[in-house]
């Protein structure tokens, strides 16, 4: 069924903590799918910052503009959802499979890790609901002290050890939601392995999922409905 042309592509979220090795991760799975499996497939990432609105992100991010929480919050949702009818295109009528690095998860996860939101969660889903639901989250699991020993944090805003910590929290705090709705199928991989084992259950899991999909002719599904 792999070699089947598919009716749409497949939505493939990669989701991690920072020094995960997420976006190595995108590459080689994508290599893997065009190269080794002669598959359609495109790599995306959020925050995309080539957009207007990926611009106000990255300055930021770098400290070189200050935000309100909520304000920056709706940035990175903005961003999404100005990326969407691409993200849609790509897998419909492209029927390409989309490998995507980081989503909305991110998004939450990151936001209302912060003092200031840490009671919001729901906000902060809210300006995602509907968006286009990812077939599997895969999320590259590492603890604190394993990233922290890959030679520490970048220069970024969020690269900070105690709100990396609530953010691994934050993290699964979603994945139990979206386990108990039954929706979005998550997916935890080691990322303390090596990048070839790691490579290697990913594959598997993204493999399953493309499978899933053109057997069962799976609709895209809009996020947290
Ligand atoms: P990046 O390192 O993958 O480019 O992501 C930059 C930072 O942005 C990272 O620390 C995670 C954070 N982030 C959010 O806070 N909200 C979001 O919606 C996304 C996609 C990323």
């Amino acid at each position: 069924p792999l070699s089947a042309s598919p009716h749409r592509g497949a939505f493939i979220v990669l989701e991690g903590v920072d020094r995960c090795g997420k976006t190595t991760q995108v590459g080689l799975l994508l290599k893997h799918l065009v190269v080794q499996l002669g598959m359609a497939a495109v790599a995306m990432r959020f925050p995309d910052r080539t957009t207007l609105v990926g611009n106000l992100i990255n300055q930021y991010l770098q400290s070189k503009s200050e935000l309100d929480d909520r304000a920056i919050h709706l940035l990175f949702s903005a961003n999404r959802w100005e990326v969407a009818p691409t993200l849609k295109s790509n897998l419909l009528e492209g029927k390409q499979h989309v490998v995507c690095d980081r989503y909305a998860y991110s998004g939450v996860a990151f936001s209302s890790a912060k003092e200031s939101l840490q009671n919001d969660l729901e906000w902060c889903k809210s300006c995602d609901v509907g968006l286009p639901a990812p077939d599997a989250v895969i999320f590259l699991d590492l603890t604190q002290e394993q990233a922290e020993q890959r030679g520490g944090y970048g220069e970024e805003r969020y690269e900070k050890k105690e709100l990396q910590q609530r953010v691994r929290e934050r993290f699964s705090q979603l994945q139990a939601t979206d386990t108990e709705n039954g929706q979005v199928p998550w997916y935890v991989v080691n990322a303390a392995q090596s990048i070839e084992e790691v490579q290697q259950e990913i594959s598997a899991i993204v493999e399953q999922t493309i499978e899933k999909v053109i057997l069962e002719e799976k609709p895209l599904g809009l996020l947290w409905l």
